[in-house]
């Protein structure tokens, strides 16, 4: 298949090339398309081929349910079998905009769009290009990360392209993301809500809409006993091809401990890249060494952290060392997104 890549400035003032991707969803096909958090894959959520076909594109395990994106409130009553008062509070607050509730889902909603399940996670993006698709289109979107299942979630347009060019039909090339890294999602189907996946609406500014709020215990750690609650969240994900380990300690400490490790791998002929920040990316001595931005900017460094990843890739290094991060306000949902990557291997330096 060949894919059409269509240019749209972040704006959507260009009406008639949202139209042409609109008339693709109705279809029942697959387009790619740029949200504020990462671009993400659509299709008509209420069609169960359309559903379908994501899982293929993908290559996604058919359990892993899809998020329903809306247009507006009322979109969310066409889907849900009951919208909980929190839903309301919550979409007033932060809607459009980085955050998705898991609600109980109605007969609209096909079982291949929620991966078999009951309830259907949902979320207003606060982007002109992918809020003119969805009313364009007519339908609601259903819309996973534009990866090949596993990979870092796209960024940026090209990203789409190198995993997804030649298995889908349309790429709306919208720019940059803003933020970089995937919504929270907060689930409103048990007697408290608890947070599935961190992101940029942190568990403190639900807590301050919705009172009672707490994380699902399986995101933090990585035991048999506590399996994390969003399906999607215990795959391997969101990695690079290279052998990923964090090293965690004090900034020297840190430093010195890379070094080493590098030193003696590239000794054995390994190509090692090294994830750091603008502050400490001159002490470093690597194959590639790639600053993700400064301490100071952690919403720099959530914008940044899945095209360096895939940065290193294209660098084809073996190993790849990173320091840590700060794990508050949206440094949560980073370190959350670097431990998966590292498949939770971590050194104290
Ligand atoms: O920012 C985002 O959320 C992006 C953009 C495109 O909107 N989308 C995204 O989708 O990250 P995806 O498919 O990569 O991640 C969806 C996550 C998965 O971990 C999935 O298991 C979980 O949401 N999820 C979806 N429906 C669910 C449900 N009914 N119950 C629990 N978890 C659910
Ligand atoms: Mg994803």
């Amino acid at each position: 298949m060949e894919t059409k890549i269509l240019k749209t400035d972040g704006q959507a003032t260009d009406v008639n090339i949202i139209k042409e991707a609109a008339q693709v969803i109705r279809e029942g096909g697959l387009v790619a398309f740029p949200t504020e958090t990462v671009y993400g894959l659509g299709a008509d959520a209420c069609n169960l081929e359309a559903s379908r076909k994501i899982y293929a594109a993908k290559g996604r395990p058919s359990d892993n349910p899809l998020i329903v994106h809306i247009a507006c409130f009322a979109d969310l009553e066409r889907i849900a079998l009951e919208v909980p008062g929190q839903a309301r509070a919550l979409a007033d607050a932060f809607w459009p905009g980085p955050l998705t509730m898991i609600v109980k889902k109605n007969a609209a909603v096909p079982s291949e769009t929620t991966g078999g399940l009951e309830t259907v996670a949902v979320r207003m993006p606060d982007h002109p290009v992918a809020l003119m698709l969805i009313r364009e289109s007519g339908c609601l979107i259903a819309a996973p990360s534009a990866n090949i299942s596993g990979r870092p979630s796209p960024t940026i347009a090209a990203h789409v392209a190198a995993d997804l060019e030649g298995r889908i039909p349309v790429i709306l090339d919208g720019g940059e993301v803003g933020i970089g890294i995937e919504s929270t999602i907060v689930d409103l189907t048990e007697e408290t809500p608890s947070i599935l996946r961190p992101g940029a609406v942190t568990e403190a500014m639900i807590a301050s809409v919705i009172g009672a709020v707490q994380t699902d215990p399986g995101l933090l750690s990585e035991d048999s006993a506590n399996r994390p609650k969003a399906p999607g969240m215990k795959y391997r994900h969101y990695a690079p091809e290279a052998e990923l380990i964090v090293v965690d300690g004090s900034k020297e400490a840190v430093i010195q401990r890379i070094n080493a490790l590098a030193y003696e791998l590239k000794a054995q002929g390994k190509r090692v890249g090294i994830l750091c920040t603008d502050e400490t990316s001159a002490a470093y001595r690597g194959n590639v060494i790639r600053s993700i931005g400064s301490r100071v900017d952690e919403e720099a460094i959530a914008r940044h952290l899945y095209r360096v990843l895939r940065e290193f890739d294209e660098a084809k290094t073996d190993v790849i060392y990173s320091e840590s991060f700060a794990a508050s306000g949206i440094g949560q949902a980073v370190m959350n997104r670097l431990l998966k990557a590292a498949g939770h291997r971590v050194l104290w330096a």
